[in-house]
């Protein structure tokens, strides 16, 4: 916990402080009664003083002209950002030709009040001035622009301006590299380039990487702390991480996610600031959004106030009355702590009662970081927030069905042929909206049983309580006790099913995981005891959905709503078996009763992980014998293609290997050849057969499998058809990052 740095004072500021905390939060509190900027108890600034915490806003010389703008700013503010006057396009409008007059007007301002500064952004993809983006550079000009420009601006500011945010915004939000300019012509290395250059400039100044939804663990964060670590380890002068925290008022925060988040970059030691914090509001929100927004603001400030390792806790402008908000956010606004009047609005107050608390000792606060139950082995399915009740194609992921749960072990897709579809699902408030696209020759709708027909079968869990919601092609869902409503409405064709289940116990689903799970049934009346013959589920397992089991989870996502850190229902992995012997080929007889799963999600498409079958297909069986991992792929494609540069554009089988806490190894064959070389210490080989219908692979694992006993693991089969990868086919829906050792699997000796 953060130290006190000068107990005596608050001592001297008690009176003051415990007034102060009498003057609990919003009702008691009429902020419409007080003066323009005229704002309650101690300023921020002198509170936050004490525990270390620098205290800011993002400013603009023309805010400055703005009397009480100046006067708030000066009373409860001790560090400054410039918004938009350091950017390149203001510094350097013109090749060679620097214009610092509006920053520096910044600058005499923050020193003339005392003021720290935060130099804000020396490398960015928006805002840089035509001239930039319109050359066409080599590798060598612009990186000389790129090291003048940072030279030269931080040379300036040399001794004054305390920090630096270097890097701003260099990821995408599924963690691989945004594709700027600067990505483009000088490749990753920019951003060590960066912060080499910056340092060289300035040794003092404290060099940032600044990024927005990456306060909380996910793959965005997780991409940045992975580069960042990987540059420290080579020596680059980096000291933090900026999180920018746009938040929206209607979303929860991630709490224990962020807190494990600063406390992961703080091992590699990384400070955190919060460093645009702003909270938007919905047009037509009320008081109740007001108090959410006060929550948001309250939470980053116990958590500023509880790490040392954050030392900044800036907001993204000062007042409502000049906010980027309204005119980036259509329909929202309101985002700041002060309203246009500069009255305090609940975040303020309760943003001041934390540290109030902090600097009396009254602070009890402690996160929850405790994160380890959240080792997932599937990651959750998905559903996005809608815009209306009507299911948005373009909004939904759409899953395929997989796994027909009926056949044993051999879970194999049943080919579109028999029977095939996807499902996508989205929400809308407390209205979970989803979709079935079926295909299928045969419509069985006649059998006595339900449960044998054609049908769609929705699995629900909240906590201990189950729900399994039948719909038979053609009818609305079976009534049940669900507390809520569910309809489900088929196309005339019966390839299309559209539902709805309505939650009596939510207002809104948005940051929810929830035990889900969706089968799709088919009977063609063509078995011997007329009974169906598939029951294809997402997910493998043994059909006990019906009983409360093995149901997956479904994640409600919205904009920095987080996973549950614990999982809500865990869901069944892969199996392999023991072999008597060592499989002599991928036709050997000891595969006949091993597991057999299909590849089936195409984590290339984050919008459809479905595929179409005439391109590719494929299964894969594992199997163990002594220390040796056996497996097989069979696999069929239309066009082998083996012609791509980069191997793994390539036609090719990746496999995924982690035993215990060792490091994971990706092996990767391309159709008709071994292995690739790894690093990995022990035996692996991999030899294609009948032109490149059949994988038959080994690994050599540091020690013995016991039976029950797992890896971590996974698969991948990659199909290019000689324009590009098309797909890369998992056995679990993922969003392709197994190779950094993410979304994997497990696979278990049974
Ligand atoms: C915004 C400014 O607030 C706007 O005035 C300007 O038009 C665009 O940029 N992430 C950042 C900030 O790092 O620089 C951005 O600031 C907001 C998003």
């Amino acid at each position: 916990m953060r130290k006190l740095l000068f107990p005596s004072l608050c001592l001297a500021l008690l009176s003051a402080c415990s007034a102060e905390q009498s003057n609990q939060p919003t009702q008691d509190t009429t902020p419409a009664m007080a003066k323009p900027g005229e704002l309650p108890g101690m300023p921020l600034k002198s509170l936050a003083d004490q525990i270390n915490l620098a205290i800011g806003a993002a400013v603009e010389t023309r805010h400055l002209e703005d009397p009480l703008f100046r006067q708030v700013l000066i009373r409860d503010f001790s560090q400054i950002t410039p918004e938009n006057e350091m950017k390149f396009s203001y510094v350097q409008p013109q090749r060679g030709q620097f214009d610092f007059s509006k920053a520096d007007q910044l600058v005499e301002f923050a020193e003339e009040h005392d003021m720290v500064v935060k130099g804000h952004a020396l490398v960015w993809h928006i805002q840089n001035p035509k001239w930039l983006e319109e050359t066409e550079w080599t590798k060598e000009e612009l990186s000389e622009v790129l090291e003048q420009h940072i030279k030269t601006v931080v040379g300036h500011y040399k001794g004054r301006v305390a920090y630096w945010d270097v890097v701003n915004e260099a990821f995408n939000d599924n963690g691989t590299f945004r594709e700027t300019l600067w990505y483009q012509v000088l490749g990753e290395e920019y951003i060590e380039m960066a912060f080499r250059w910056a340092h060289e400039a300035d040794p003092d100044a404290v060099l940032f990487y600044n990024d927005y939804s990456t306060e909380a663990m996910g793959p965005k964060s997780n991409a940045v702390y992975r580069h960042l670590k990987a540059l420290l380890d080579k020596g680059v002068p980096i000291h933090g991480v900026g999180t920018q925290l746009h938040l929206m008022s209607e979303y929860p925060i991630g709490e224990a996610s962020i807190a494990r988040n600063i406390e992961r970059f703080s091992e590699i030691g990384l400070d955190t600031h919060f460093t645009e914090i702003d909270v938007r509001m919905r047009d037509s929100e009320g008081q109740a959004g007001l108090n959410d927004q006060a929550k948001h603001y309250e939470t980053l400030m116990k958590l500023a106030a509880y790490y040392p390792e954050v030392d900044m806790y800036t907001t993204w402008g000062l007042s409502d009355k000049y906010s980027w908000v309204p005119s980036w956010f259509e329909g929202y606004g309101r985002a700041l702590m002060l309203d246009k009047d500069y009255r305090a609005k609940p975040a303020y107050i309760a943003v001041q009662d934390v540290l109030v608390d902090a600097v009396t000792g009254n602070f009890g606060y402690e996160p929850i970081t405790d994160l380890s139950n959240a080792k997932r082995h599937v990651t959750p399915f998905n559903a996005k927030p809608l815009l209306s009740e009507s299911l948005n194609a373009e909004a939904v992921v759409y899953y395929p069905f997989v796994y027909n749960q009926l056949n044993g072990k051999d879970q194999r897709l049943p080919g579109s042929e028999t029977v095939s579809g996807k499902w996508g699902v989205g929400y809308y408030k407390n209205k979970l909206i989803g979709q079935v696209i079926r295909s299928d020759e045969t419509t069985v709708t006649n059998h006595s049983l339900v449960h044998e027909n054609d049908n769609v079968e929705v699995f629900i869990r909240l906590g201990e309580q189950y729900w399994q919601l039948r719909s038979i092609v053609g009818q609305d869902f079976a009534p049940l006790g669900f507390p809520g409503k569910a309809t489900g409405t088929w196309s005339e064709d019966g390839k299309v099913f559209d539902f709805a289940i309505e939650f009596d116990d939510f207002e809104d689903l948005v940051g929810e995981t929830l035990g889900f799970n969706i089968a799709l049934s088919d009977n063609d009346n063509d078995t011997d005891d007329g009974n169906r013959k598939a029951q294809l589920y997402p997910l493998t397992g043994n059909n006990v959905g019906w009983q409360g089991e093995e149901f997956g989870e479904l994640f409600m996502n919205g904009q920095n709503a987080v996973v549950s850190p614990n999982p809500i229902s865990t869901p069944p992995t892969f199996s392999m078996s023991q072999l008597n012997e060592a499989p002599s080929s991928a036709k050997d007889s000891v595969w006949e009763n091993a597991y057999r799963y299909s590849f089936a999600f195409n984590q290339l498409n984050q919008r459809d992980m479905s595929f179409d079958d005439a391109d590719v297909s494929g299964s894969w069986q594992v199997g163990v014998h002594g220390k040796w991992l056996y497996g097989v792929v069979e696999r069929q494609d239309d066009v082998t293609f083996t012609g791509a540069e980069q191997s793994y554009e390539n036609d090719n089988v990746e496999v995924f290997v982690q035993q215990g806490d060792k490091d994971m190894t990706q092996f990767r064959t391309v159709v008709g050849e071994g292995f690739e070389p790894t690093n990995y210490a022990l035996g692996y080989e991999a030899q294609w057969h009948k032109e490149g219908t059949q994988l038959m692979f080994a690994i050599e694992l540091d020690s013995e499998l016991k039976d029950g006993e797992s890896i971590q693991w996974n698969i991948a089969l990659s199909d290019n058809d000689g324009e590009g990868r098309k797909y890369q086919l998992y056995p679990v829906p993922g969003s392709n990052m197994s190779y950094l050792g993410e979304e994997l699997t497990r696979i278990t000796l049974r």
